[in-house]
C-alpha cells in the first residue's frame, strides 16, 4: 500500500546545547522542563493542523509526545489514523537481537501500537549497553539492522521503514540488498547545505527525502561562522518580496523541490507560522537565488564529528 506522508512534520529534538568552553556541540538529555515544552508544542501543533511528528529514542521525550497525542485523540481533535508518527532506532540497538527491543521501547514511550515510519537514525552502530554514547563502537553492518527492520514491518509494529544520515553509497547498498525498500532517507537539507547529489540520487531511486534542520538547525557544528540561513540577507529580501517570514521562505524552498520538511519549534507563533506556507509559490528566479546560497560541505548542523573515525561515518566529503 502506498504511504502518504504529510509534507510538514514537527521536529521534536530539543536537547542540544552549545558548550561555551569548547565551542563544540554537546548533547544533553531531555530535562523535565524541556519535555513539558514538547508536550505543549505537540498539542498546539495538532490544533493548528500538523499531523506528522518526527521523534526518536535519542530525544528522550517520546513519553510526553505520546501523552500529547493521546490527549488530542481523546478530545476528538484527531484520530490515530490521521497522525503520522516517526521514530528512530538509536545506534546502540543495531544488532539483529536489539532491533525489536528498540522498536518496543519507542512504541511503549509513545503509547502506540504501531509506528507509521521507523528509521535507522545513523549508519554507525555503537557498543550496546545503558549509555547512548558509550564512546566505543560496534561493527554491526547496517544491512543486518535493515533485515531486522524488515521483519518488524512483517510483524505489523511499523508501517514503513527508512534510513537517516545515509550517504549515496550507503543508500545504494540498502537498495541493492533490501526486500522492503526504504520509504525515505532523512538527511540535513537547508539553503546552506543543499545536499544535491544525495537528494538527486534519492529522487532517481524513488526514496523520499525528509529534510531535517530545514531552518539551518539550532547550532552549526560545521560552518557556524557562516551565520544562520534564518539571518541570510537573500532569504530576508525574498521574505519581504512575498510578505512572508524568512522561516516560511526556507520551508517553501524545500517543499517546492518535493522534499518533506520537519522544522522544530516550541514557540506557538513559530509553530503556526512554519505550517502556514501553502498560500504562495516561489517564482523560479527566486528559487534560483536561493539555490545559489548552497555552501556545499562547508555548513552542517549535525556533523557528529566526535565519531568521524567510525567505519560507517557518512559525512566524509562525497
Ligand atoms: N535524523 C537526524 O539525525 C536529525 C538531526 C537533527 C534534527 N532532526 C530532526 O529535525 C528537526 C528539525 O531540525 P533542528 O531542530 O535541528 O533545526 P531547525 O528546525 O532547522 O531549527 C530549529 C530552530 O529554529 C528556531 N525556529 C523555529 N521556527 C522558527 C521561526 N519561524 N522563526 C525563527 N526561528 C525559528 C527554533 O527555535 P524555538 O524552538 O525556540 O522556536 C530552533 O532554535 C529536529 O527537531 C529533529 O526532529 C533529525
Amino acid at each position: 500500500m502506498a504511504q502518504r506522508v504529510p509534507v510538514i512534520g514537527l521536529g521534536t529534538y530539543l536537547v542540544r546545547r552549545m558548550n561555551r568552553c569548547s565551542g563544540r556541540l554537546q548533547l544533553q538529555y531531555s530535562t523535565l522542563a524541556e519535555a513539558t515544552k514538547v508536550c505543549a508544542a505537540v498539542k498546539y501543533a495538532i490544533d493548528v493542523g500538523y499531523r506528522h511528528f518526527d521523534c526518536a529514542y535519542l530525544y528522550g521525550n517520546e513519553k510526553e509526545i505520546g501523552q500529547a497525542n493521546a490527549a488530542k485523540i481523546s478530545e476528538g481533535i484527531v484520530t490515530r489514523e490521521e497522525l503520522f508518527v516517526t521514530s528512530k532506532l538509536w545506534n546502540t540497538f543495531h544488532s539483529r537481537a536489539k532491533v525489536a527491543e528498540g522498536v518496543a521501547i519507542s512504541l511503549k514511550r509513545l503509547s502506540l501500537d504501531y509506528l507509521d515510519l521507523f528509521l535507522i537514525h545513523f549508519p554507525m552502530g555503537y557498543k550496546e549497553g545503558r549509555s547512548s554514547h558509550p564512546g566505543s563502537y560496534s561493527d554491526v553492518d547496517y544491512l543486518e539492522t535493515w533485515k531486522a527492520l524488515e521483519d518488524v514491518v512483517d510483524s505489523g509494529k511499523v508501517r514503513a521503514i527508512g534510513i537517516s544520515n545515509f550517504n549515496v553509497p550507503q543508500t545504494k547498498r540498502i537498495l541493492d540488498h533490501c526486500r522492503i525498500r526504504p520509504l525515505c532517507n532523512q538527511i540535513e537539507v537547508n539553503v546552506y547545505l543543499q545536499n544535491r547529489a544525495l537528494v538527486d540520487f534519492c529522487a532517481k531511486n524513488h526514496v523520499a527525502v525528509v529534510a531535517y534542520a530545514p531552518l539551518g538547525g539550532e547550532y552549526a557544528e560545521v560552518g557556524s561562522d557562516l551565520g544562520s540561513p534564518l539571518a541570510d540577507p537573500v532569504v530576508h529580501e525574498t521574505a519581504q518580496k512575498y510578505g512572508k517570514t524568512p522561516a516560511q521562505i526556507l520551508i517553501k524552498f524545500l517543499l517546492q523541490q518535493n522534499l518533506i520538511a520537519v522544522p522544530k519549534s516550541v514557540t506557538k507563533s513559530r509553530i503556526k507560522q512554519n505550517f502556514d506556507v501553502f498560500d504562495f509559490t516561489l517564482e523560479e528566479p527566486d528559487m534560483s537565488c536561493l539555490r545559489a546560497l548552497d555552501k556545499g560541505q562547508m555548513y552542517r548542523s549535525t556533523a557528529m564529528l566526535n565519531v568521524c573515525d567510525h567505519k560507517y561515518y557518512p559525512f566524509h566529503a562525497e
